[in-house]
């Protein structure tokens, strides 16, 4: 471990998943547990980078030493990310972003109708691609990674669809997560693959979420401008 190998860098992670409001008390969410990104942050701490770290719900503690922004949905993230990443020197998106969210947020609690057959029907728009719009938007010099969740199906396997995902997504490092198994969310080890922008492909071996925030690091340094 160099631990001034991010010395002076400003690294931006964001972490959890998020929730998409409904009405007051209730919202759409998802099981992510925050723990990559919480070790992300941690692992750049300790390798001497300021870290801010924009944190949906999750479920361990923000390490000590970061600016935790807290957020609930996808469009508080982005707000937030934008913000955090306009002097960033690395933006790490380990945030499960919902795609959707519900379309209208009722201003009062929605209640149930005395007809016991009855249920609202919730419509879903898209929302943004945080990711995509850090990469639009980004600064000489910033190093973006993406995440991404993929298994293989009749159409390719997970490799082949993370190197898709990377070239669309324009970010310089895709930490592919292969989900077949039904790992990954709330675990303590993952078992990762690094793609970069110059096509090169790093296995990580299997370890715990911090030995893996570590080869991340790792691979994201040589990319930061000297
Ligand atoms: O397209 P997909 O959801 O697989 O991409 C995953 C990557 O994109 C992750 O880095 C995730 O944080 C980010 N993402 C985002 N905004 C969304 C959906 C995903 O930034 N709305």
């Amino acid at each position: 471990l160099d631990d001034r190998a991010l010395a002076g860098r400003h690294v931006v992670v964001s972490a959890g998943g998020t929730r998409e409001p409904l009405d007051p008390v209730r919202f759409l969410g998802n099981r992510s547990s925050g723990r990559q990104g919480v070790a992300l942050a941690k692992a750049a701490l300790e390798r001497g980078a300021r870290v801010t770290l924009v944190a949906g719900p999750i479920e361990v503690p923000p390490p000590d030493g970061a600016d935790v922004v807290r957020v609930e949905s996808a469009l508080q993230m982005r707000e937030a990310m934008t913000v955090a990443a306009k002097d960033a020197d690395v933006v790490v998106m380990a945030a499960a972003v919902a795609d959707f969210r519900p379309a209208q947020v009722a201003e009062h609690k929605i209640k149930k109708s005395a007809d016991a057959d009855d249920a609202p029907v919730v419509t879903l728009v898209r929302n943004p691609d945080i990711l995509a719009g850090l990469v639009a938007s980004r600064r000489a010099g910033q190093v973006v990674v993406g995440f991404a969740a993929e298994t293989g199906d009749e159409t390719g396997s997970a490799l082949r669809h993370a190197t898709a995902k990377l070239a669309r997504k324009g970010c310089d490092l895709l930490v592919l997560n292969d989900v077949a198994a039904g790992k990954v969310f709330g675990k303590d080890d993952t078992e990762v693959t690094l793609l970069s922008a110059d096509g090169t492909v790093t296995p990580v071996p299997a370890g715990t979420k911090e030995t893996v925030a570590g080869a991340i690091w790792e691979a994201v340094v040589p990319l930061l401008v000297p």
